[in-house]
């Protein structure tokens, strides 16, 4: 139930927009209070009275009523407000969020927010995927603002792509984990490595991998929205962090990334090690750049620590350390053998032949494996839901501690 939960929809000149009073409906439902705002161009796709109706109270287009002289303060708005959802947002109404161009009442209102704002984007693929949405994107939420994630399918110009709004009884979900949202990690420190490690062969170029950091960082994002405190230790990447309980460690070599995670292990509760390692570092890296010359090269490479065998030796009782297994071949046996002779509670095995897996996608397909002997087999899906599962593994497994 959201019971007394004040509620403020902004909707814009979508055609997204003609399902947000099934979304008001289904709020007015759950006990929420909504009030409504409307850009002019909302006004072409869905009716006003329609959502007046729905919403027990009057649309908001403008400042103030041009009938009853009556004024509607964006700043009260702003401060009644629980929490702001513009949905559909258009392209154009990203722009001017990202950029402050307060020329309607709708923007006004999102830019007097006190509380939490969803932005809900719909708009046709190509618009979607230009970069200057994407930018405007990444610019939105790195305010905090929380984005729901178009969704790929059927368009309204007849394709299909992404750009596709998130349906109401989702974006209903979302609302509700957002305000009964799970906090079990609360009081814990969760210590979490992410991305490749790069180990220098002179100072133009280096062995690594294909490894994004995306998965370690999605651990990170999900962890610290558990109520977890989190530490980031990562390796050279090009994403961002969002949530203000994420403390971000920047290194570039496996032996730095050993000595960050050395210099925490004894204060953390719970280790998730996704980052993927070099195992090897050149013996001794050239101190000038290497010059091409017709004979073969042949650089000889020394083990790096393995830095989850190493903290494993220093596990206290209670702490729960938790590995990935990259395997081509024998899998489970493989992971197995990783999970115990790096003192796991859990290991997620990942494997690079299966489609849609691994390095540099979006999405991922896990198998999850615990020292009590379970496997939780999972589907391919975004590396967030896959980040949320293994968070989900982790409480169930201190929950048995
Ligand atoms: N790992 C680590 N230090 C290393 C190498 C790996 O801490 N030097 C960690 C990884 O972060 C991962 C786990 O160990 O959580 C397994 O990594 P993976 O690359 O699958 O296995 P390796 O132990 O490196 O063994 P191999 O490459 O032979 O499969």
């Amino acid at each position: 139930m959201l019971k007394g939960k004040h509620i403020v929809i902004g909707i814009t000149g979508g055609i997204a927009a003609y399902k947000i009073p099934y979304l008001v409906r289904l709020l007015v439902r759950e006990e929420a209070l909504v009030r409504v705002i409307m850009t002019p161009a909302a006004k072409d796709f869905v009716t006003p009275l329609t959502l007046a109706t729905l919403s027990q109270h009057d649309v908001i287009f403008h400042p103030f009523n041009h009938e009853t002289g009556a004024w509607n303060s964006h700043v009260e708005l702003g401060q009644w407000a629980d929490l702001m959802l513009f949905a559909p947002t258009t392209a154009n109404t990203l722009g001017k969020m990202a950029h402050g161009v307060a020329d309607n009442f709708l923007v006004t209102a999102y830019l007097s927010a006190k509380c939490p704002v969803m932005i809900a984007p719909s708009m046709d693929l190509d618009m979607f995927q230009h970069p200057t949405t994407l930018k405007n994107l990444e610019i939105l939420q790195s305010f905090g603002n929380i984005i729901i994630d178009a969704q790929v399918g059927e368009l309204a110009s007849g394709l299909s792509g992404p750009g596709r709004m998130e349906e109401p009884e989702n974006i209903l979900k979302i609302i509700k984990d957002f305000f009964f949202q799970r906090q079990e990690l609360t009081g814990k420190r969760i210590l979490v490595t992410a991305g490749p490690t790069y180990e220098k062969i002179d100072p133009v170029r280096f062995v690594g991998n294909h490894s994004s950091g995306l998965m370690g960082f999605s651990l990170a994002e999900e962890a610290a929205s558990r109520g977890g405190e989190v530490l980031l230790v990562t390796g050279p990447v090009t994403l961002q962090t969002y949530h203000p309980a994420i403390r971000r460690v920047d290194v570039t070599t496996a032996a730095e990334m050993f000595k960050a995670c050395q210099d925490h292990i004894g204060e953390i509760n719970i280790l998730i090690m996704a980052a993927a390692v070099a195992d090897y570092t050149m013996q001794y890296p050239a101190a000038e750049k290497l010059k091409k010359r017709p004979e073969k090269l042949t650089l000889t490479l020394s083990p790096t620590p393995d830095i989850l065998k190493e903290l494993g030796k220093q596990k206290r009782p209670g702490q729960c350390f938790v590995g990935f297994a990259l395997e081509t071949e024998n899998y489970l046996k493989n992971a197995r053998k990783k999970l115990k002779d790096k003192s796991l509670d859990l290991i997620v095995l990942n494997s690079l032949k299966e489609k849609g897996a691994g390095f540099g996608v979006t999405t991922n397909k896990v198998t999850i494996l615990s020292r009590s002997g379970q496997m939780i087999k999972g589907k391919l899906k975004p590396k967030k839901e896959v980040a949320s599962d293994i968070i989900d593994s982790i409480l169930a497994t201190i929950n048995t501690k």
